[in-house]
C-alpha cells in the first residue's frame, strides 16, 4: 500500500520506517526541511534503538520524506496523521492535528479515488469523530464513507523498544467510521498474523490509548506510595512487591511449573518515579477531559500527584546524610526519563538536579546517550562526565536516576574507594549491601 504519513516525528518516523519494513512505499511528510533531508541522507533525527539501522535500509528506497504534503498525499492511497498534541496545562492543543487536517482535506479534494485517513496521534474521545472528520469534509468537499475513509490506530510503542513494539504488536486497535475504512487499516497490518486485532469505533480507539497509559502510570504511583510508607515503617518495598507479585493472578504458573513474569510486574516496583512525553502529558489530559465531561478523575489526579513529589524522595535520602549539600559534589547518574532513549523530558532526574542546583551542590550529570540535551538544557551549570569512572570521581554522593544497565557496574567500582560515598539508588537496581553507604527508595 502507498502510506503518507504526516509528521516525521517520534511516531511518525518508527510507524513509517515499521510500515516500510513491511513492504509498503511510505513518505513521511515533514515542515522541517532539516529533518526531511536528514531523513532522505538516511540519517536518524534522533536516537531510538535500531532507528538508524532501519534507516539505512529504507531511506529512498521503501521510505521518503517530503515536505510537499499535498503531493504526498496525492500520490497515497492511506494518509496518517502522527503530528504532535501537547498538553497545554487546560486541554490537550489541536492546532497541529487542524492545521495537517485541512491540508489533507484540500489535497482529496483535488484527487480522484478512495483515500483513508487515519489518526495515530494520542487525542481524546471524540476527537476523530467532531474535530478530524468535519474539516475533512469541509476542504475536500467530499462526504466521509462515502468519498474517503477515517480512522483512528493508536500506537502502542514505548521509546527505546519502538521499533521492536511495532514489528511484534500485542494488539492492533482499529477505529473506523465504516468497515470500508476498518478493511483498508487491516490491510496496512496484514502481516503480523499473530497480533490480536480489535476492531472498534475512533471513539473506543481514543479512549484505550488513554486507559492503557493511565493504568501503567496508576501501577507506578501506586508502587511509590506503598514504598513510602514502608520506608517509613522500616520495610523493604522490593520485598513487599515481590510477596504481592506472586499472586499466581499477576504471575500465572506456566505448564512446567514455572511463573510467568508478565513486562506489567516491573511498574508495580518503588522508583523516583514517571516521566517522558507520555504518561505526564495523558494522564493530565485524561484528567482535565474528565473535568470537562462531569466525571472528575480523583484517582488519576492522585497518580499525578504523588508522582510530582516522589523526585524529592531523593533529596530526603540524601539530605538524611548530608544535610546541607552546599559545595558538595553530588552525581546525577542518568538523565533520560529511562534507558534507552536520549529523551529527558519530564525526566524526574531533571527535578532533582534543579533541587541540587538550588542549595548549591556542585552537580556532576552522566547519561550513556542522553548528554547532548541535558548541555542544551544545563548549559555551564553542570559537569559533565565522560563515563561512569569520570561520573564518580571525587563524589561525595551519587543519585542513581535511571535505570541503565550499566550502572550496575557501581558497586564493583567504588570498591576502591574509601570511604565511599553515599549511593541513592532512585531505581533499586543495586544490591544494597554492595556499596558501603546505600539508601533506595522504598527502603
Ligand atoms: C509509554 C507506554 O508504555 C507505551 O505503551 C505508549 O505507547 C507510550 O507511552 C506512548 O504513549 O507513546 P514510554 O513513555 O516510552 O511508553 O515508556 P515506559 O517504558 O512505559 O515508561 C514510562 C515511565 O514509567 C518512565 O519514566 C519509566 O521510568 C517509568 N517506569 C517504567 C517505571 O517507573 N517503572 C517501570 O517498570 C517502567
Amino acid at each position: 500500500m502507498r502510506v503518507c504519513i504526516i509528521g516525521a516525528g517520534y511516531v511518525g518516523l518508527v510507524t513509517g520506517l515499521g510500515l516500510a519494513e513491511i513492504g509498503h512505499e511510505v513518505v513521511c511528510v515533514d515542515r522541517d526541511e532539516a529533518r526531511v533531508s536528514l531523513i532522505n541522507d538516511g540519517e536518524a533525527p534522533f536516537y531510538e534503538e535500531g532507528l538508524a539501522e532501519l534507516l539505512a535500509a529504507h531511506a529512498g528506497i521503501g521510505l521518503t520524506a517530503s515536505s510537499d504534503l499535498a503531493r504526498s498525499v496525492a500520490q497515497s492511497d492511506l494518509t496518517m496523521i502522527a503530528v504532535g498534541t501537547p498538553f497545554d496545562g487546560g486541554q490537550i492543543a489541536l492546532e497541529q492535528i487542524e492545521e495537517a487536517t485541512r491540508d489533507i482535506g484540500r489535497a482529496i479534494r483535488k484527487k480522484d479515488g478512495y483515500h483513508v485517513v487515519v489518526v495515530k496521534s494520542t487525542v481524546v474521545p471524540g476527537t476523530t469523530d467532531t474535530v478530524v472528520l468535519p474539516i475533512l469534509e469541509e476542504t475536500s468537499n467530499k462526504r466521509a464513507g462515502a468519498d474517503f475513509g477515517v480512522g483512528m490506530n493508536p500506537e502502542f510503542l514505548r521509546e527505546g523498544n519502538a521499533i521492536a513494539d511495532f514489528m511484534e504488536p500485542d494488539r492492533i486497535v482499529l477505529g473506523a467510521i465504516d468497515q470500508r475504512s476498518q478493511d483498508a487499516m487491516a490491510d496496512l497490518y496484514k502481516p503480523f498474523t499473530d497480533a490480536e486485532i480489535l476492531r472498534t469505533t475512533p471513539r473506543t480507539a481514543e479512549m484505550i490509548k488513554y486507559t492503557a497509559n493511565s493504568l501503567l502510570a496508576t501501577l507506578i504511583s501506586f508502587s511509590n506510595e506503598i514504598a513510602n510508607l514502608a520506608a517509613e515503617v522500616g520495610v523493604d518495598a522490593m520485598e513487599v512487591m515481590r510477596g504481592v507479585h506472586l499472586d499466581k493472578r499477576f504471575t500465572p504458573s506456566a505448564e512446567d511449573g514455572s511463573r510467568i513474569w508478565p513486562g506489567s510486574i516491573t511498574y508495580l516496583e518503588p522508583g523516583c518515579g514517571f516521566g517522558g512525553s507520555c504518561f505526564p502529558k495523558d494522564v493530565k489530559a485524561l484528567i482535565a477531559f474528565g473535568t470537562q465531561n462531569d466525571s472528575p478523575m480523583r484517582l488519576l489526579q492522585s497518580v499525578i500527584d504523588i508522582n510530582d513529589t516522589q523526585p524529592a524522595r531523593m533529596l530526603d535520602l540524601l539530605t538524611r546524610h548530608i544535610p546541607d549539600p552546599e559545595g558538595v559534589a553530588v552525581t546525577v547518574l542518568g538523565m533520560a526519563f529511562k534507558p534507552g532513549t536520549d529523551d529527558i523530558r519530564e525526566s524526574p532526574a531533571l527535578t532533582v538536579t534543579d533541587e541540587l542546583l538550588s542549595l548549591g551542590a556542585n552537580v556532576t550529570a552522566f547519561d550513556p546517550v542522553a548528554r547532548r540535551p541535558i548541555e542544551d538544557l544545563y548549559g555551564e551549570r553542570l559537569r559533565y562526565a565522560e563515563d561512569l569512572e569520570d561520573a564518580i570521581a571525587g563524589a561525595k554522593a551519587v543519585l542513581l536516576m535511571t535505570r541503565w544497565n550499566e550502572f550496575k557496574r557501581l558497586p564493583k567500582l567504588l570498591q576502591s574507594r574509601d570511604p565511599q560515598p553515599l549511593v541513592v539508588d532512585g531505581r533499586r537496581l543495586l544490591d544494597p549491601s554492595s556499596v558501603e553507604r546505600y539508601e533506595g527508595i522504598g527502603l
